[in-house]
């Protein structure tokens, strides 16, 4: 029997919800920035700080940024002021061409057009894998965390930034409505397209809580497995270790 996957509340086969997905992307990709300030009113800056912090970046670190999109993540990396060699992948070129062009002064940058399910790299090569607020939308998720264990070095850090459950049951209702209502109409009225944020907001919602992926890691094999709420939760950055 077919497996199916959701694209938001729509259930949908693989290859329908990898398509989808990347509809959504190349349609809000010259709006993505705009929209991720105002949606979080700036906060994801704090988190990616915060996240690129818990890296524990290192001199010479090869590091494989996946979903990299419009860049955040390799810009703040690059903020250490250490030199690293940077990957950035990304499924959907629109997006990744974002990145390039906002990074086009920056040296030891690479890029790649790929799928974080099945990653062209050799075993073994990488010192840290980030996913940020990409996993949710990769359609076999637990395929791209054992091609995160494949491609890192022994002693390597896996590093997920994504939304995750909230811990509070006030803030957890007054984030669903946010979420249903407020991220819907943002999107409609700045990125013109209130289907996708439709999309963010359902993805959300069905992406498995911070008990779930820390199994989902352990399960992999990561070892050390930890995770660190941010905003009550709103938000997790999830790490662990492949020895
Ligand atoms: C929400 S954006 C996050 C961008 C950036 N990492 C950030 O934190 O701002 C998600 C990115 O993941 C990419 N993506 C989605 N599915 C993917 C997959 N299966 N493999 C690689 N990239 C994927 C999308 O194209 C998009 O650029």
């Amino acid at each position: 029997m077919k497996k199916d996957y959701n694209f938001g509340y729509t259930k949908v086969n693989s290859k329908q919800k990898t398509k989808l997905v990347q509809n959504v992307f190349s349609s809000v990709a010259p709006s993505y920035d705009i929209m991720n300030d105002l949606m979080s009113l700036g906060m994801h800056r704090l988190w990616k700080k915060r996240f690129v912090e818990i890296m524990d970046i290192k001199e010479n670190d090869i590091i494989l940024d996946v979903g990299s999109g419009s860049g955040d993540i390799a810009r703040e990396i690059l903020k250490e002021n250490l030199l690293t060699n940077l990957y950035l992948l990304d499924l959907n070129k629109e997006m990744l061409f974002e990145g390039k062009n906002r990074l086009k002064k920056e040296k030891n940058i690479k890029y790649f057009i790929g799928n974080a399910e099945k990653l062209n790299f050799k075993n073994n090569f990488f010192d840290k894998y980030t996913i940020s607020f990409c996993l949710r939308n990769v359609t076999e998720y637990l395929l791209s965390i054992k091609e995160a264990y494949r491609v890192l070095k022994p002693g390597g850090k896996y590093c997920c930034l994504e939304f995750s459950t909230p811990k509070s049951s006030l803030i957890s209702s007054t984030y669903k409505i946010y979420k249903s209502k407020i991220l819907p109409f943002l999107g409609e009225v700045i990125a013109k397209d209130k289907n996708a944020y439709k999309y963010l907001s359902e993805s959300i919602d069905l992406f498995p809580s911070q008990e779930e992926l820390r199994k989902n890691l352990l399960d992999c094999g990561f070892t050390n497995v930890e995770t660190i709420n941010l905003f009550n939760g709103i938000v997790a950055i999830h790490t662990g270790y492949k020895l």
